[in-house]
């Protein structure tokens, strides 16, 4: 079997090592079912255990009860950008955007199809390298709720922590779910891609506050109604990928939870700023206040080097750390799953690879 690299995608993203290879393991017969979990019925004994399972690791992770529903949808992160407002702001007077990057500007768009969706500040006039202050946005009277992106992928800056506003967020989450603690209360939905932090392409976990989904209006399309599912197995989920998760959210706390991958995502991120700070060489891009411990930015000074540095990493072992198309430059996206030995081999051939061309 070819070797396996260190790997920075940024999504679909590594996924721990164990778990792949718990799913090796059960790939042809899952449990006493006697066929793979992708062959067996989503209403099975054997699916609803994983479901299950799933969902109580999840509560447990994030503090949060019954008053919270999990669903396990498709469409991905991007659906949400639509199905969202369609619920929540339809029929309400208007929302709030904070508009911090590529992803969350696509949910503000959404939203304007829905109904009077708002920015409540925006970091574009700085090409989104950092996050505008809390006390500069501007959460409009009567709003239903202020759209966040906690992590901004593209340009690598995220959130400091979990603000406080005057009304519930919604929060794109897709790629720092799980990474840290979370202060669920301060949100009425959250919604993540798993391919980055909690599992493969495939499933978005959205979770929603019981109280949130009374507001919603009837007459929406059945399939676009959050209710459909929190009350019931509606269709069929994507068996695979929500098996999969359930592996991860197993492997996160049996490395002691959310404290702890915080713990491990701040050495990460650490070990990989110092190494920018200290030389001129690597410029990170986003300002030091809005830094991202998911996805780390840099550049070199020149492109041609960007491109040499891609190359030679590659060769190198450490796959996958070529910025957005749309952003350029560096990015080593450094998710729950990426190992802090990954970083450090990264980190190991930037001093090798600036001595060579600094
Ligand atoms: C923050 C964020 N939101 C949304 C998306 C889009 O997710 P999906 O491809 O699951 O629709 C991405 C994808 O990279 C993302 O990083």
């Amino acid at each position: 079997m070819m070797e396996r690299k260190f790997n920075f995608s940024a999504g679909p993203g590594a996924l721990p090592l164990e778990v792949l290879h718990e799913a090796q393991e059960e790939m042809l017969c899952y449990k006493d079912a006697a066929a793979s979990v992708m062959e067996i019925s989503h209403r099975s004994p054997q699916y609803t255990a994983i479901t299950n399972s799933a969902d109580s690791i999840l509560r447990e992770l994030l503090g949060i009860d019954e008053s919270w529903a999990i669903l396990y949808l498709q469409g991905g992160a991007s659906l949400q950008f639509y199905q969202a407002p369609l619920n929540f702001l339809s029929g309400q007077k208007c929302a709030d955007y904070l508009v911090t990057g590529t992803w969350a500007e696509g949910a503000y768009e959404q939203a304007q199809m829905v109904g009077d969706a708002r920015i409540a500040a925006s970091s574009v006039d700085k090409n989104h390298s950092y996050i505008p202050p809390v006390h500069t946005w501007n959460i409009s009277e009567g709003s239903a709720y202020l759209h966040v992106t906690s992590n901004n992928t593209i340009y690598g800056t995220q959130l400091q922590n979990d603000p406080t506003v005057s009304v519930p967020m919604i929060c794109d989450a897709s790629s720092d779910f799980l990474s840290r603690p979370i202060e669920m209360d301060k949100y009425g939905l959250m919604y993540a891609g798993a391919q980055k932090n909690i599992g493969p392409a495939g499933v978005t976990v959205v979770l929603v506050r019981q109280d949130f989904l009374a507001r919603i209006p009837s007459g929406l399309p059945k399939l676009l109604d959050y209710r459909t599912h929190a009350k019931t197995l509606f269709n069929t989920p994507p068996v695979f990928a929500v098996y999969m998760v359930e592996k991860v959210l197993r492997w996160i706390k049996g490395l002691g939870g959310l404290d702890q991958m915080k713990l491990l995502n701040d050495k990460k991120a650490g070990l990989l700023y110092n190494k920018i700070d200290r030389t001129d060489f690597y410029r990170g891009v986003a300002n030091t206040d809005s830094r991202s411990n998911m996805n780390v930015t840099f550049r070199l000074p020149s492109e041609d080097l960007e491109n040499q540095f891609v190359k030679q990493a590659e060769s190198a072992g450490l796959m996958s750390l070529k910025g957005h198309r749309s952003a350029g430059g560096i990015r080593a996206s450094i998710y729950n799953a990426c190992p802090v030995e990954a970083v450090e081999a990264l980190v190991s051939f930037m001093g090798h690879f600036e001595s060579n061309n600094g």
